[in-house]
């Protein structure tokens, strides 16, 4: 499974109509957006009304809601609301409260909307362990959440692998998708590690900008 997520966190505004066009032309099957309130991490990015004006371009990606906020409950049904396909949120929001965390996974579900986890770097991998059953998708940040154009953390290869394996053993229908810092020179270890999905911002961006191959 090759899929290209492309993170729009950096993406200039001016330039959406021309951009979307071409990851759409591409091919690029999923639009990742990434929502931040400047409490879970310090940076501040976008809420559901852009979302729901890049959805009324009716270009048929995956939009793929990547939620970096202190209480993504506050914030899921506006994000379905505008045409999310998938919501993710961090294991480490509400201080990893697993109450909250079942009630929000189990309300996304209810709503019809595939459902992700997303782990920073350096959590570890078995506060996942409990949700793997109930959800579609697993996010492993191979940077520090925040902002885009960061490198990406070479330990987060061994991460991948170990949920690769361990979904793996269990039969888990879960997608592992990876966020932060990928490129072309890192793609392919990326992938032999066990992700499906590949987010990419700013070497995507990049090259559509240069309007070279990606
Ligand atoms: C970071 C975001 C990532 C980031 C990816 O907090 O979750 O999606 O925008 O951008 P690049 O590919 O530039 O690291
Ligand atoms: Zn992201």
């Amino acid at each position: 499974m090759n899929l290209i997520s492309c993170s729009i966190l950096n993406i200039n505004f001016l330039e959406i109509k021309r951009i979307l066009a071409k990851l759409y032309s591409h091919k690029i099957p999923l639009l990742h957006f990434d929502v931040m309130d400047g409490n879970f991490v310090d940076n501040l990015s976008f809420g559901a009304g852009v979302l729901k004006s890049i959805v009324s371009y009716k270009y048929k990606f995956v939009y793929d809601v990547h939620l970096m906020v202190s209480d993504p409950a506050k914030l899921v049904d506006d994000f379905i609301q505008a045409g999310a396909s998938i919501i993710t949120f961090h294991v480490e929001s509400y201080d990893f409260d697993k109450i909250k965390i079942f009630s929000l996974i189990k309300h996304i579900k209810e709503k019809g909307i595939k459902v992700g986890l997303s782990i920073k770097p350096k959590t570890d991998i078995s506060c996942l362990v409990d949700y793997l059953p109930y959800i579609d998708l697993v996010l492993i940040m191979s940077v520090e959440p925040g902002y885009g154009g960061q490198k990406f953390i070479e330990s987060s290869l061994l991460k991948i692998k170990k949920l690769k394996d361990y979904i793996k053993e269990k039969n888990y229908p879960i997608y592992i998708s990876v966020d932060g810092g990928v490129t072309s020179e890192n793609s392919k270890a990326i992938r032999e590690a066990g992700a499906d999905i590949l987010v990419s911002g700013s070497y995507l961006l990049n090259n559509i900008r240069k309007g070279s191959k990606m």
